[in-house]
């Protein structure tokens, strides 16, 4: 039987793959956690406490009294926040990480954990077309920097102390349910919010800044997955570029015009563009393929459609 504890379970990615694990392993053996109150289906769906990923004695309390057997650990500094509070974020996104590989090695019943990692491990070194899993890394924004040095502990403690820790690069997510917070590519869940509130969009990046993405039912079922893989199969032990789609502001708001002619934006550049371009603009994502077969299904047409409806159902809701 497994019990897992979620970290980070109001956030963009783990109010949805909460709900996608309870689904698997039944609502009461998935425990959500966060620092801050998580949505209504979170809170009432099962298990959920209010903890602090930093606060480790709560957390192996918590730990043994659940008999946690997986971790996914997702709570962390995005981007565009990181270089507002740069030591701040660099202690948070690093303490809470080893906080969790530590205890998973010590704590016996552990037997597998999941972190994210970002395509901003990458720099303005790596080749930015088709980025391979294996290049140069030279990420300069605070974010970018905790998360290569993430890896490199993530592939520390397979390696060292056999610890089963899973990971993948992350490209710009994009998802209805819970709005992203402080990244980079967030301006391609921003733009459809307001194509649905306002009809128009002042969008922090130039227009033809070329960024991957991926869906987020595409991001959930790749790290469940990958979860699910035959370790015997992994060879990468950091964590694996994914990538599905690649495109800029300009394209997304074509698509939008399709569903919403008089869809206006307006390119209002700030710090996050220097970021943008320090990224790569496609991923090579075929050793994920190969390993534990990554297959995205949706294109920048099919999220946009249904981006759109979701957002507009949600807006009537309220
Ligand atoms: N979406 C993240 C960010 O922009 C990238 O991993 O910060």
């Amino acid at each position: 039987m497994e019990n897992i504890l979620i970290i980070g379970a109001a956030g963009q990615i783990g109010s949805e793959l909460t709900l996608a694990l309870r689904k698997e392993y039944g609502d009461e053996h998935v425990y959500a956690t966060d620092i801050r109150q998580a949505p209504r289906d979170i809170v009432e769906g099962g298990p959920f406490q209010i903890l602090d990923v930093m606060d480790d004695k709560r957390l192996i309390h918590f730990v043994i009294r659940h008999k946690i057997t997986q971790i996914y650990h997702l709570a962390a500094v995005l981007s565009g926040n990181a270089e507002r509070i740069p030591i701040q974020a660099w202690q948070i996104n690093m303490s809470s990480l080893m906080n969790i590989l530590d205890l998973a090695k010590e704590v016996e019943e552990i037997k597998k954990v999941f972190w994210p990692s970002s395509i901003a491990v990458f720099g303005q070194t790596t080749p930015q077309i088709a980025t391979p899993q294996l290049t140069v890394m030279e990420p300069n924004t605070v974010y970018g920097i905790s998360k290569l040095a993430g890896e490199r502990w993530v592939e520390y403690y397979n390696r060292r102390y056999k610890l089963d820790v899973r990971s993948i690069r992350y490209p710009g997510l994009i998802s209805y349910k819970t709005e992203a917070g402080g990244g980079t590519t967030d301006y391609a869940v921003e733009i459809y919010y307001d194509a649905v509130k306002n009809n128009s969009y002042e969008c922090f990046l130039k227009e033809d800044t070329e960024l991957p993405m991926l869906f987020m039912p595409d991001a959930i079922k790749a790290t469940i997955d990958l979860m699910h893989a035959d370790p015997a199969k992994l060879t990468v032990k950091s964590s694996y570029s994914i990538g599905a789609i690649s495109f800029s502001p300009k394209d997304v708001a074509k698509e939008i015009r399709k569903h919403k002619p008089n869809f206006e934006i307006i390119y209002k550049p700030d710090f996050r563009q220097a970021i943008a371009d320090s990224w790569p603009k496609s991923i090579d994502a075929s050793v994920a393929e190969h390993d534990w077969g990554f297959k995205p299904t949706f294109d920048l047409a099919k999220m946009t459609e249904i981006m759109l409806q979701e957002i507009e159902s949600k807006t009537i809701k309220k």
